[in-house]
């Protein structure tokens, strides 16, 4: 496993792999990877021949009062699975190289950042999709594989390639859970053992509601004042939004009827959790 450390570098290892027809799986990351960030670096091992990681701290997703400062990182563990689950180059940027002195291009979407996450992030989607066009132009990956934990990231990024004209297979992976339930994210790590079962509110609302559904539940408005009522039943607990919407265009809706998305993100403590499911009757 080849670790690159600029850009530069980054670009003639890309050039090379496409000289010598060899494709690249790319799977995006900030490190303190878990078993939800291997499964991406699986699913792209399996569509491409070569694949590439990247591990960078993105300041400008972070708002003001967010933890970038306090984002954990152990890039020493982090070198040692990624190789494991077969990476044969990680892109480990500085910040200085990312965003040089006098940076000043930023790229956002018109529309999808303006739901769920956004409206409390209202900075983090365009920090998200500077970078990863930013990376896209770097590595220029075949593939590039994003978990659908982080929803309205996928959907955003794959807008985002279909309107800059990337013409990058984005793949969406599955969550990947605890034993327990809870998607795992690298903000788990900010729980403490306290507040580790209210964390666990979110994954069983998801289960809830979609039973529900299943039953034959078709207002939204039931569903949520449901979800609410069960989250605020557990300590530590502080809900961002539940949102019951459209799939595609993040659109809310009153009525579910065909594949309806719901959305969680709830503050447990000090972390900030978000999780989802796909209702359907
Ligand atoms: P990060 O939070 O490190 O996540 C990197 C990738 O792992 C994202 O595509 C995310 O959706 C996926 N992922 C995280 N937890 C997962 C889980 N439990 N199951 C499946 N996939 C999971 O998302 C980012 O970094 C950044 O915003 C980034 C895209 C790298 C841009 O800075």
């Amino acid at each position: 496993m080849k670790i690159i450390k600029t850009s530069k570098d980054m670009r003639s290892w890309s050039d090379a792999m496409h000289t010598e027809g060899k494709t690249i799986a790319f799977v995006p990351t900030m490190g303190f990877l878990h078993e939800g960030h291997l499964s991406l670096m699986d699913i792209g091992k399996s569509l491409c021949s070569t694949l590439a990681v990247s591990i960078f701290v993105n300041p400008t997703q972070f708002g003001a009062n967010e933890d970038l400062d306090a984002y954990p990182t152990n890039i020493e563990r982090d070198l040692e699975l990624a190789k494991k689950h077969g990476a044969q180059a990680i892109f480990l940027p500085d910040k200085s190289d990312i965003y040089p002195a006098g940076y000043q291009s930023y790229v956002s979407l018109e529309h999808l950042p303006a739901h769920l996450c956004g409206l409390s992030r209202p900075e983090h989607f365009r920090g998200v999709t500077t970078v990863v066009t930013k990376l896209f132009n770097i590595v220029r990956p075949d593939t590039a594989v994003f978990g659908s934990k982080d929803y309205q990231q996928l959907q955003i990024i794959k807008q985002l390639n279909k309107d800059l004209d990337f013409n990058i297979n984005i793949v969406g992976a599955p969550i990947v859970r605890e034993s327990d339930g809870l998607a795992m994210s690298s903000r788990n790590a900010y729980l403490k053992p306290e507040e580790r079962e209210s964390a666990l509110s979110l994954s069983r609302s998801r289960l809830m509601a979609e039973s529900d559904v299943k039953s034959g539940e078709k207002s939204a408005a039931t569903i949520k004042s449901k979800i609410k009522k069960f989250i605020e039943s557990f300590d530590h607990t502080k809900i961002d939004y539940i949102s019951i919407c459209n799939p595609e265009t993040l659109d809310e809706i009153d009525i579910i009827e065909g594949k309806t998305l719901l959305a969680l993100a709830v503050h447990v403590g000090k972390a900030r959790l978000i999780d989802n499911i796909i209702l359907e009757k």
